[in-house]
Order: structure tokens, then C-alpha cells, then sequence
């Protein structure tokens, strides 16, 4: 049987893992040797949780951002090696009247566009850095960062329809297409991306632990569609959990392979080489950000890797997918809407409370100085606490609330779980991150079949 599909293209590949391995030394080489570098610039900051008061160097998002970005430009020339070879079969069948391949101009302009987006999102998260913007003024900026995603997801006619799930297809139909509204969709993840990696920190590695998670996550996902020879099947355990929605595992090599097929291979490359190397250049930088952290990633790293993800996610067309990887974040950013949107108290910082002298973590609080809670307020909360997320302090007199824990998964952790050491509560916030991951690969392959007919 003829391959219908070419194999994936390994030169390619191995350049990306290549340049990943060199993102991976330069960020455990360069993150040490700039530290001082940007102590002398002010971009330092206190480690909260610590009886030391040592500056520690902050933004070092920057150097990562900056190696990150660099070796994806230096890839381009790689990733369309394939174009250069077809490109030379073109000259030599042109002599004969016929013009067998164009360059991939659609699949450039992706690539640049996403460039782009991250390379807005470095800007914009290093500013956030020097400036210390409110939060309520840095939520819309990556909005405007992931217009040239839009366009170029515009001009490749992206769908903009979702497909209904069984039970309510007696009242939408099997497709629903939202139209402009799924553009806004795709402009919120961006927000979403970027700021929840950043509202999920404070303690040591754990905004690089999400970040690292999550990337490894969509490699495992990209590695599903790619055109394993036959036999080789990798997917059989989650296979075997009930029929996947997209793709056939295994045997698509060989198989009659679809024109769509090909191109969600090739999607799922793009995505690929944009995550190899941000889990090189997050391992590397978890190195120095781990317990007792020597550097802090800043909110720059935090807005890159975040729009890494949401460029990958629109780009190769799983946003719902991606979404699923986000679980942890998505339950961390409704619980803290209440002090996000101003219903509750939101101190500067909402980290854990520091005991120096056990050296333990206890959640921290939010008190009612000003004003008493609303009635709303009020009610959240007391659900919050009925379901174990919160712990309360009320007026003995009045019964009012007085004070609450912070509304972040941290907190929760520890609250469910009792105080702990900073290096525990990391390490149980990566378990959690990992069980969102498997929970996300059963609901998407082994559930999505009950509630689709994909
Ligand atoms: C977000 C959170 C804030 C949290 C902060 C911690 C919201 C709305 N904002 O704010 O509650 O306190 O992140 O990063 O949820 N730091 C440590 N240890 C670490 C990492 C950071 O002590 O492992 C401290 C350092 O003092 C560092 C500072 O946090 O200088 C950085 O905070 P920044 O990223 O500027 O805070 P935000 O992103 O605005
Ligand atoms: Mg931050």
C-alpha cells in the first residue's frame, strides 16, 4: 500500500529537538549569570514566605521569553525545510509545463503571527513588571496581543462552529456556529491563558511547575495525531477507554488517510514545535525556581507561557482541549472572581501566611476592615465554606463575617489539608496540576464519545 500521508517530517523534527536541548542549557546557564544583572537593574523582589530578606532576582521570565522566542526565529528555515526540497522538484518539473507545489505561505503567516502574539505578550508582561499594573488593567491586554491570531485564523476560513452536545441537539442542531462570537471566545483565552497562570502564584515553582505541566500536557496530546507506522499504538490505553472523537491511533499511516487528517497532522506539528522548546526553557528555569527559589519568573513568564498556549490552542484548532489542561486555573480563577470583582477584600498579595517559627504555610485572610459583606458576598462565601473551600471568622455578636481565607487553590490546599511546608504545597499543587491533566485525557477520549458521535 502506497503511504497516502507523507511520514512526519523528521529533520524537522530533530531540529526542534535539537534547538530544544540548547533552550534547555542556555536557560540552566544564563538564569544564575544575569541574576545579579537584574538585581543592579531593580528587578528584584522579597521571597514573602522566608525568614531571609535577600533580594532575589525577578522578571527572569525575560531571559526564558528571550531564549524561547529567539530559537523559534531560528527554526523557521527548519520547519519549512520540507518547502526547500519540494521547491527544487518545482524548478525541475516546471521545464516540463507543470508546477507541482506552492510554498506554504498560510502555514508562514501562522507561524509569524504567533511570533508575534508572544512576542507582544513578553512585552506586556516585562512592563507589568516594572510598572506593577492593577490587575484590572493588565485583564484586557492580552486581548489586543491575540489579534493577529484572529486574523490569521480569519484568513485560513477557521471554523467558528461548536458541536453540540447529544442531549441538547433537539434544540440547537448538531452544529451551532457562534460566529463573531467565537472570535471573542478565542481573544478571552488569551486573557484567560495568560492571567490565570499568574493569579495561580506566590510560593516557590509553582508558576513554572503550571506552565511546564500544561506544555507537557499538549506535547502528549499533539503526539496522539501524529502518523505512527501501523501497529504502533501508543494511544492503546486511552483507546481502550472508549472510541476517541478526532482520530483513528495507530494504522493512519498507512490507512486511507484523509486530506483532513493530514492537515490535523500537520496542525499538531506547528503545535509541537512551538512546546518542545518552552518545556525545555521551563525545566531549565524550574531548576533555579524551586525551593529555596534563586530566581523568580515575574510576570513575564507567566504571559508567555500563558499565550504560548493560547496561540497553539487557536492555531492548531483545540482551544477545548487546551481548555481541559487549564482545569486547575479555571477552578482557581471562579473561586477568586468574588475578590477579583471587588465583592470580597483583595490584599496585594494572597500567598499563604508564613510561620517562621514552625516554618509552615497557613492560609492567609482577607478581612471586612472597611465594610461589612454584602449580602452577596455574604451568601458566596458561606457556600464557599459549606463546601470546605474557605474558612470563616465571624463576629461572635453579630454572626457577620468578619474575615475569610483567601480565595485561592493554595489556600483550599491547605485548608483541606492543614499547614504544610512551602516545598509540600508545590509538590501537592503539581500532583493536582497532573490529575487535572489525566482527568482532562479521559473526559476528552474517553467521555467525549458518550456526549458526541464524532
Ligand atoms: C499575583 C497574585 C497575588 C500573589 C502574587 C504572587 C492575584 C490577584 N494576584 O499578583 O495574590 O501574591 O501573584 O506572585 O491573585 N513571590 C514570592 N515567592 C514566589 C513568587 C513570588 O514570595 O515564589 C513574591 C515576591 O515578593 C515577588 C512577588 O511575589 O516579588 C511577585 O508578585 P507579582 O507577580 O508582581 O504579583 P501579581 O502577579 O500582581
Ligand atoms: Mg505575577
Amino acid at each position: 500500500i502506497r503511504p497516502l500521508l507523507d511520514p512526519v517530517p523528521l529533520p524537522a523534527l530533530y531540529a526542534s529537538l535539537g534547538l530544544s536541548l540548547f533552550a534547555l542549557l542556555g536557560t540552566l546557564y544564563l538564569v544564575p549569570a544575569l541574576g545579579p544583572t537584574f538585581i543592579q537593574a531593580d528587578l528584584k523582589g522579597r521571597d514573602l514566605l522566608k525568614t531571609y530578606n535577600d533580594p532575589i532576582p525577578e522578571s527572569l521570565g525575560l531571559v526564558c521569553a528571550s531564549i524561547y522566542i529567539l530559537l523559534l526565529i531560528l527554526f523557521i528555515p527548519f520547519a519549512f525545510s520540507d518547502s526547500f526540497v519540494t521547491q527544487k522538484g518545482r524548478t525541475e518539473t516546471a521545464r516540463h509545463g507543470i508546477v507541482i507545489h506552492e510554498f506554504p505561505h498560510h502555514q508562514l503567516s501562522v507561524y509569524l503571527s504567533s511570533l508575534l502574539s508572544l512576542l507582544m505578550a513578553t512585552m506586556l508582561g516585562f512592563l507589568d513588571d516594572v510598572f506593577d499594573i492593577r490587575w484590572r488593567h493588565k485583564l484586557p491586554i492580552p486581548i489586543i496581543a491575540s489579534i493577529p491570531l484572529l486574523i490569521v485564523y480569519y484568513a485560513e476560513r477557521g471554523a467558528t462552529d461548536v458541536v453540540v452536545p447529544l442531549p441538547l441537539r433537539w434544540l440547537l442542531g448538531s452544529l451551532l456556529n457562534l460566529g463573531p462570537l467565537y472570535y471573542v471566545y478565542m481573544s478571552l483565552l488569551s486573557t484567560f491563558c495568560t492571567n490565570s497562570i499568574n493569579i495561580l502564584a506566590g510560593i516557590n515553582g509553582s508558576e513554572t511547575s503550571q506552565a511546564l505541566i500544561i506544555a507537557l500536557s499538549v506535547i502528549v496530546n499533539d503526539l496522539l495525531y501524529l502518523p505512527w507506522p501501523v501497529g504502533f499504538r501508543i494511544a492503546l490505553p486511552l483507546h481502550l477507554l472508549g472510541r476517541p472523537a478526532e482520530v483513528d491511533f495507530g494504522g493512519t499511516w498507512h490507512a486511507g488517510m484523509a486530506y483532513g487528517s493530514r492537515i490535523l497532522v500537520e496542525r499538531h506539528l506547528f503545535s509541537l514545535y512551538f512546546m518542545m522548546p518552552l518545556v525545555a526553557v521551563c525545566a531549565g528555569f524550574l531548576y533555579h525556581n524551586w525551593y529555596p527559589a534563586r530566581a523568580f519568573p515575574g510576570d513575564t513568564l507567566c504571559y508567555v507561557t500563558g499565550m504560548a498556549f493560547a496561540v497553539v490552542g487557536i492555531q492548531a484548532h483545540f482551544s477545548k482541549t487546551l481548555l481541559l489542561f487549564f482545569l486547575p486555573q479555571i477552578f482557581n480563577f471562579v473561586l477568586s472572581c468574588p475578590q477579583l470583582f471587588g465583592l470580597v477584600p483583595c490584599p496585594r498579595h494572597r500567598v499563604p501566611r508564613f510561620d517562621s517559627e514552625t516554618s509552615l504555610l497557613h492560609p492567609s485572610k482577607a478581612e471586612f476592615r472597611e465594610k461589612p459583606p454584602s449580602a452577596f458576598a455574604t451568601l458566596i462565601l458561606r457556600v464557599f465554606a459549606t463546601l470546605g473551600l474557605v474558612q470563616l471568622t465571624t463576629d461572635e455578636q453579630t454572626g457577620a463575617i468578619t474575615a475569610t481565607t483567601n480565595l485561592t487553590i493554595l489556600n483550599v490546599l491547605l485548608v483541606r489539608l492543614g499547614p504544610m511546608r512551602e516545598e509540600s504545597l508545590t509538590k501537592t499543587l503539581i500532583c493536582t496540576q497532573v490529575a487535572g491533566s489525566v482527568l482532562a485525557f479521559i473526559v476528552r477520549y474517553g467521555l467525549a464519545g458518550l456526549v458526541y458521535d464524532g
